[in-house]
Formats: structure tokens, C-alpha cells, sequence
């Protein structure tokens, strides 16, 4: 089994991601996540936050509505442009993005391309391939009363789609802040929530999916000041990423995306690359985008957007850098970097070295006999404790000792303390520590 079989295994194991609807077999391109996942999942969105708005003055936060007014998408470009290429192999039908199963080519390859790259079907291995057509990524949905019987017409007026990036939601409430607490430029609107994209291969566990979260900020800058700007956001998302998520710093690359592969958007990006357990992936995009949007939206809406400087009185569209990243890619990067394996005492350990910033659970509480009701109560007092304390602190009484730090290094929980004979005694702990093993004794009052 590869590392990535192992952490998907896991994964499923302990309660962290399950495949979208698993009872009925799946659902290509989603996940859930479980109790263990969806408190690691939030305590990485919750540093993300407390970094980038809650610790600074020129970032603020908003939360806009998944369903959009259909003439965002006309404005920011995506009803045209945000397809990818899709081929389909005549002999067995099997359709794919066509960059992702042929080497040297990218988003923007033609039928010609494609075709002088002599790839053969990942299905049934022929080379008899239709022409590349652009498949655009948006999910598309009614809103309102709309009947199945209704005309194309009725039908058509009630279109919307499911955003594809949140940060639309920001572009669009932009006036809105401005007209209501009037920040001083270079400032930003973060927002984190859902995207759907309709992938034509979804693919490496959550690496890419049909639905995902995103964390976007959009930074108003003048446009003279991209530059330094840019620069700034730029050594913000190492700072984010090396010292409050503790990634590896050689285990991400910046890319500078060349012209021809940039979003239609963007006049420079540069792709944050992560080493994962498949290879290196794009773990987010830092992107100037210019005043693309802010301009769209003012030809679409008629309302204007420009800004005028408080203390120069220039009046101007602001400019802005993008940083965007997948809530999904940032879980797999701190799941990938904290699985560890050892040996100890002889016995192969598997243990999540998490920092305990993220862990799920800060301690688990046991007593050392489940069978010894004096033991159980002693240790319920301590649990009650630390949940006072700190809440999120674990209970576990199942199986023998051995088999529960067995499970608590599995789920990563850096301390488990244990209630003894000696603890009805002279009140003393064990603490057993997750890396190392080691376990010390210590007073409760102490904790
Ligand atoms: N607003 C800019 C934007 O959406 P993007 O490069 O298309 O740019 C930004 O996406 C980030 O969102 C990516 O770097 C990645 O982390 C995440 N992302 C995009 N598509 C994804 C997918 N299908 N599954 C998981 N994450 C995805």
C-alpha cells in the first residue's frame, strides 16, 4: 500500500473523512467528514481565520450566500471561460480531461495537440480519440418553481449555478463595505464556505473534488502598490502555512505560472506547490487579479466602484491580490506531514504527530482498570476537570492500556493520562506523551 492508501485507510479508520454518500456505494468527487475530521478540519479554518482577520486591522470577514444572481458568473468571465478540456475515447466512450492523461500539454491543448501526444485510453488502452471540447466546470441548478414540463424558456430565466470560487461573494459585497465602514486602502474581505466545480476526473482522495472548501482573501490595493502588496501576501502564506500549520518549509515550491496557464484573470500567479504523498500538487494560488473583476462588475451592475483616497482624493478602481486556498489540500498537507511511523519495543506504531494546536483531542483521560469503579470515578473527576479547562479532552476506557494509546497516537493526541492505584494515594497522574512515548508522573494540580 502507498503512503496515500495508508492515510485514506486511516482516515475512514478513525472517524476522520468517509466517502460521500457511503451507504449507497458514493458519489464520485465528494467526502465527509467525520467527528476526529471535521474538528481538525475546523481547528485549520480557525487558525486560517484568527491569522488573516482576527490578528489583523486591514482584513475583515463576510460570509455571502452560495447562490448568486446569474450575472456574476457573465461579469467575472466563468459562463464563458471556466471549462476544461474534455476528450472522449470513441472505442469505450470513457471521457477525461485531457491534460491530466497526456503529457506536455495544458488547460488551453487542441484537438491537434492532443492528438500528436499519441495517448492511449487509461480504460481500454486504444488511440481512437474524438475531438477536444470545452466542458464548462459550474454546476448548474433552477431556482424557484420551475416544473419539469415547463418550456426551455421558463426555464432558462430561473437558471442559477453553484459558485465555483467564494470569491465572488467577496467582488460583489465590495461596494457594500465600502459604503458602510469606508476602510483605508491597502484592506481586505476574507471569506471561507463551499465551492463546487464539476470535475471531469476527480481524483487523489481530496485532493480534487466536486465540492470543496475554500479560505479567500481579496486585498484591495492602489494599483501603484501591487507590487509590494503582492509581496506581502506573498511571505503572509509562508508565515501561515511554516509557523502556525508547522508544514515542512522544503515541502512547498512556489511556481510562477507562465502566461498561457494563468486564469483569464490574472496578470501574474504563483501556484504554491506541496509535496503530497502522490508527488507535488497545487496547494493554493496566489493571483493579482488586477481591477478584472471590480471593472466587470461596474460595466454589469451600472454602479460604480471606484474608491477615493481619504487623504489624496484620487479616485481610482482598486487593484487586487488574491490569495485562495482549498480547505481539502490543507488538510491533506498537515494529515501527509504529521503521519509518522515507528518502532517501539519491538511493536510498528502508526501515530499522527499533529501539532497541539490542531490535534483533535488536547488529552485523553483513562483509568487504568475499567473494572475498578474507585479507579473510574477518580478518573471522571479529572476528566470533568480538564474539560473545564480545556474542552476538548477525550474519554476512553475501551480495551487494554496498550490498545488505547494505540488508538489515541493514531487520531494524534499529544498527552494521555492515566489513573492509577497510586493516584488514589497521593492524587498523581501518569502522562504518557505521544512522540515520544515517555510517560511522567505528576500531581492533578499540577494539570
Ligand atoms: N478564486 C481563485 C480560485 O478559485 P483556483 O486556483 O481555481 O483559484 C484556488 O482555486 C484553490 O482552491 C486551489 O489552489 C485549491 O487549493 C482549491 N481547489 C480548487 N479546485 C479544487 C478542487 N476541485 N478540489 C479541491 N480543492 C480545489
Amino acid at each position: 500500500m502507498s503512503k496515500l492508501d495508508d492515510i485514506v485507510s486511516l482516515c475512514k479508520r478513525r472517524g476522520f473523512i468517509f466517502p460521500g454518500s457511503d451507504v449507497y456505494g458514493g458519489f464520485a468527487g465528494t467526502w465527509d467528514f467525520g467527528p476526529l475530521g471535521v474538528t481538525l478540519k475546523k481547528k485549520i479554518m480557525d487558525e486560517w481565520w484568527k491569522f488573516f482577520v482576527e490578528d489583523r486591522e486591514d482584513i475583515y470577514g463576510i460570509d455571502a450566500a452560495i447562490l448568486m444572481n446569474p450575472k456574476t458568473w457573465e461579469a467575472s468571465g466563468h459562463t464563458a471561460t471556466f471549462a476544461d478540456p474534455l476528450v472522449e475515447c470513441k472505442e469505450c466512450k470513457s471521457r477525461f480531461r485531457a491534460d491530466k492523461i497526456a503529457d506536455g500539454i495544458n488547460e488551453s491543448v487542441t484537438t491537434e495537440e492532443f492528438l500528436a501526444t499519441h495517448t492511449k485510453c487509461p480504460v481500454c488502452g486504444k488511440e481512437n480519440w474524438g475531438p477536444i471540447r470545452k466542458f464548462n466546470m459550474m454546476f448548474l441548478t433552477h431556482v424557484g418553481a420551475v416544473l419539469p414540463d415547463d418550456d426551455k424558456e421558463v426555464a432558462e430565466k430561473n437558471i442559477a449555478y453553484l459558485r465555483p470560487e467564494t470569491a465572488q461573494g467577496i467582488f460583489t459585497n465590495y461596494k457594500n463595505v465600502i459604503d458602510t465602514i469606508y476602510p483605508d486602502l491597502p484592506f481586505g474581505l476574507a471569506q471561507q464556505g463551499k465551492a463546487f466545480r464539476n470535475e471531469i476526473s476527480p481524483r487523489d482522495f481530496i485532493l480534487r473534488d466536486r465540492e470543496c472548501s475554500q479560505m479567500e482573501i481579496e486585498y484591495f490595493v492602489n494599483p501603484n502598490t501591487w507590487e509590494e502588496n503582492f509581496e506581502t501576501m506573498r511571505s503572509l502564506q509562508h508565515e501561515f502555512l511554516e509557523n502556525i500549520l508547522e508544514l515542512p518549509k522544503n515541502k512547498i515550491h512556489e511556481l510562477e505560472v507562465p502566461a498561457e496557464d494563468r486564469a483569464h484573470y490574472s496578470k501574474r500567479t504563483i501556484d504554491f506547490m506541496f509535496d503530497y504523498p502522490n508527488g507535488e500538487e497545487e496547494l493554493m494560488g496566489l493571483a493579482y487579479r488586477t481591477d478584472f473583476d471590480l471593472s466587470n462588475i461596474a460595466r454589469e451592475s451600472g454602479k460604480s466602484m471606484d474608491y477615493r483616497d481619504k487623504k489624496t482624493n484620487e479616485v481610482f478602481i482598486p487593484h487586487v491580490i488574491e490569495p485562495s486556498i482549498g480547505v481539502e489540500r490543507l488538510f491533506l498537507a498537515v494529515l501527509s506531514t504529521a503521519y509518522s511511523k515507528d518502532e517501539i519495543n519491538g511493536e510498528k506504531r502508526v501515530f499522527l504527530k499533529l501539532p497541539e494546536n490542531l490535534a483533535p483531542y488536547k488529552f485523553c483521560v483513562s483509568p487504568l482498570l475499567k473494572n475498578k469503579p474507585e479507579l473510574v470515578e477518580k478518573a471522571k473527576e479529572v476528566y470533568n476537570l480538564l474539560r473545564k479547562k480545556y474542552s476538548n479532552v477525550t474519554w476512553d476506557d475501551s480495551g487494554n492500556i496498550g490498545k488505547r494509546y494505540r488508538k489515541q497516537d493514531e487520531i494524534g493526541t499529544p498527552k494521555c493520562i492515566v489513573i492509577d492505584f497510586e493516584t488514589l494515594e497521593n492524587d498523581t497522574i501518569t502522562i504518557r506523551d505521544r512522540n515520544t512515548t515517555e510517560q511522567i508522573r505528576k500531581s492533578i494540580s499540577e494539570l
